[in-house]
């Protein structure tokens, strides 16, 4: 069989392109399962799965919690809103706690960066990111690509736009590396404020005109203002973003292609995206969560397959 060249999933950047194919591979064979009558496969059995989540998730979190249930997998799950972590308990001792229930693999979400790496390195289990802060969300960018590469046929030689506030995002930082490493080209736009300098070093286009963005790219990834990262103002008002980055019909309608419009979610109506957009036939933003359940299924079922038993 074949598999993965990394133990545990941290980053796309430590991820090769062959790994990438893989995933979606193995997430095409789950597509078909979960959309069966018996929506469940064995494989996953003997595999015992914590899902330890230190910031607020709604796609994320059930998106696992259903690919490791549809994998037959045991799960524990923990949020650090109702634990023992709000009486001083350090990241490791949770962590180490939850593994002697005999937990083979720690799917998490933190708000500090490197903290899935920082784990990875101190616990016998295997570890998914989950998303950690500003950093890396490997399983997002992959079922975003995964969602291009069913829409438009391929990765390859596409155009894809992120629009936003790149500076805070780990979904930018994660999409850049996947859509890269498929050959597509990447270009960031949103304001100078909330562009990164450092971004070019990426080898990504930088744009800070909407329209014109748009006009180049074949998909357009309309990112939220992640204000609850934000300890400054950006930029005047939401408003006024809204007025300058904001993605309606009327643009939509009036561009000389027809794109592909996506959103990591969760979506902030009438800022970044207008309703008409969100709910248009361009958009994939559903088909992007239905696809999340198979990626993770996909990711979940090739680390398990790494786990080396005693
Ligand atoms: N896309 C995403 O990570 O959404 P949640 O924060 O709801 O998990």
């Amino acid at each position: 069989m074949d598999s993965l060249s990394v133990d545990h999933l941290i980053g796309i950047k430590d991820l090769t392109t062959n790994d990438i194919e893989l995933i979606f591979k193995t997430a095409d064979a789950f597509k078909q399962v979960i959309n069966r009558p018996i929506k469940k496969v064995p494989s996953l059995r003997d595999i015992t799965i914590a899902n330890l989540f230190f910031e607020n998730s709604t796609r994320t979190r059930l998106s696992f919690e259903l690919a490791e249930k549809r994998l037959s997998a045991d799960t524990v799950n923990f949020s650090a809103a109702s634990s023992s972590v709000k009486k001083g308990e350090t990241l490791i001792d949770t962590v180490n706690n939850i593994l002697s229930m005999k937990v083979d693999m720690v799917v998490m979400r933190h708000p500090n960066p490197g903290a899935a790496k920082f784990l990875s390195e101190r616990i016998n289990a295997t570890v998914i990111n989950a998303g950690d802060g500003t950093h890396e969300h490997p399983t997002q960018a992959l079922l975003d690509a995964y969602s291009i590469r069913e829409r438009l046929g391929e990765v390859k030689g596409k155009k894809v736009v992120i629009v936003g506030d790149i500076l805070h995002s780990r979904v930018a930082l994660s999409n850049i590396f996947c859509l890269q490493k498929l050959g597509a080209e990447v270009m960031v736009c949103g304001p100078t404020t909330l562009v990164p300098r450092y971004i070019h070093e990426l080898g990504v286009k930088v744009e800070h005109n909407l329209q014109r963005a748009l006009e180049w790219c074949d998909v357009a990834n309309m990112l939220r203002i992640q204000l609850e990262r934000q300890e400054i103002k950006y930029f005047p008002s939401l408003r006024e973003y809204s007025m300058q980055y904001g993605l309606n019909k009327e643009i939509l309608d009036n561009l000389s292609k027809e794109i592909v419009v996506m959103h990591p979610g969760p979506i902030n109506r009438g800022v970044e995206i207008t309703s008409d957009v969100a709910d248009s036939v361009q958009s994939i933003i559903l088909p992007q969560v239905e696809n999340g359940v198979a990626i993770r299924m996909a990711a979940i079922y090739l680390l398990a397959s790494k786990i080396k038993r005693e």
